[in-house]
């Protein structure tokens, strides 16, 4: 995708295969920067601060910092060692896991000579098959957005996203953006409502970000607006993207997607969940299982954001001595969810039609 008019991605090997470059998100939308990875630790403080963020993305940088770590060590103990490391940064993305599963399998069997080079490959080659799944899911879901635009009778379609489930969190695309962007290029009109997303606002700075950079129709919300707007049939159409689906189809995805389901169910709004195939986690029976990541207290406690001056700032928003609860995701029950895109197609959320892809 676009930014300042040149095509990126947000991850890519430098040159001579030692580093990696991220597009750093934690000074998004306000400086648009570049940061070298260069060994294991780089790649898991990366995750864990969340430079890099979105489930597919942080698997792909997983997989590209077992890469870097195979550059140092590439003994059984230190492929079994930069898992570790990389396992522990963040719990709820299950990406994580399939990526570090996937590269971790491959180097297993070849001899320690061979993992360095083939390491990289590998990653490459995994960040290659993101973009290709969310090519997929764009058209996938492109043929939704055809049909609920056609009952707009040429006024704008009116999309509501949670998060950012965009290209910046994915090698590129998007999940719940790929449809949108596909819709654009197709030339069907819409409009998108961005949920502002408190407390890291990763769709203030984000999404807002993106479909900016992208020429796309939008306006910033607040987390509290979107079930006015749908009660009052602003909303066509709900699209959010998951950082792990059960096998009976609940899906878990950043706090306050919950609230957007219920509220889009009370509303006859339809409600879809866009997420790789690799987004799934069929040993976890229902969402109950799934980990939630509990946040620190100051991100709800404080905001940061650009003064007029052009400073980066962060400020108390609540009183001193006022302690914070930050659960950084919450499970949409699959009884609330209209179908699931992936790039294998558009699946009810349920476990009989979910086995097909398990
Ligand atoms: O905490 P984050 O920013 O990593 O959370 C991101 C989300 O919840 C996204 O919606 C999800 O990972 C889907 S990304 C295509």
């Amino acid at each position: 995708m676009l930014i300042a008019g040149e095509k990126r991605t947000t991850i890519w090997p430098d040159a001579d295969g030692n580093g990696v470059f991220i597009i750093d998100q934690t000074r998004l939308p306000h400086r648009i920067e570049t940061v070298l990875l260069r060994n294991l630790d780089d790649a898991a403080r990366a995750i864990k601060d969340m430079l890099v963020r979105g489930a597919p993305l942080i698997g792909v940088t997983a997989a590209y910092g077992v890469a870097l770590a195979m550059r140092a060590d590439a003994s059984d103990d230190g492929l079994a060692r930069a898992r570790e490391v990389l396992r522990k940064t963040r719990p709820t993305a299950v990406n994580l896991a399939w990526a570090l599963e996937q590269i971790g399998q491959f180097l297993a069997q070849m001899p320690e000579e061979l993992r360095r080079d083939s390491a990289m490959t590998f990653a490459k080659h995994l960040a290659e098959k993101d973009i290709a799944c969310n090519s997929a899911i764009g058209d996938n879901g492109l043929a939704i957005l055809r049909t609920l635009a056609e009952k707009r009778e040429g006024k704008p379609l009116r999309i509501l996203t949670h998060c950012n489930a965009g290209w910046l969190a994915t090698v590129d695309w998007g999940t719940a953006t790929a449809p949108i962007y596909k819709a654009q290029a197709a030339g069907i009109p819409l409009h998108v409502f961005v949920d502002e997303t408190r407390p890291r606002n990763q769709g203030a700075f984000l999404t807002a970000f993106e479909l900016g950079q992208q020429g796309v129709s939008h306006e910033l919300i607040v987390d509290n607006a979107g079930g006015h707007l749908m009660q009052h049939g602003e909303v066509d159409v709900c699209i959010v993207g998951a950082d792990r689906i059960a096998a009976n189809g609940d899906a878990c995805n950043k706090i306050g997607t919950y609230l957007k389901a219920l509220a889009a169910k009370d509303n006859g709004v339809p409600f879809y969940v866009a997420a790789p195939v690799s987004t799934f986690d069929f040993a976890l029976a229902s969402g109950s299982l799934i980990p939630i990541e509990e946040r620190a207290q100051d991100e709800v406690t404080h905001m940061s954001g650009e003064a007029d001056s052009g400073e980066l700032v962060t400020v108390r928003i609540a009183p001193k001595t006022t302690p914070a609860k930050n659960p950084g995701f919450d499970v949409t029950p699959a009884r609330l969810v209209t179908g699931i895109i992936t790039e294998k197609g558009v699946f009810a959320a349920d476990a009989q039609a979910l086995a097909a892809l398990s």
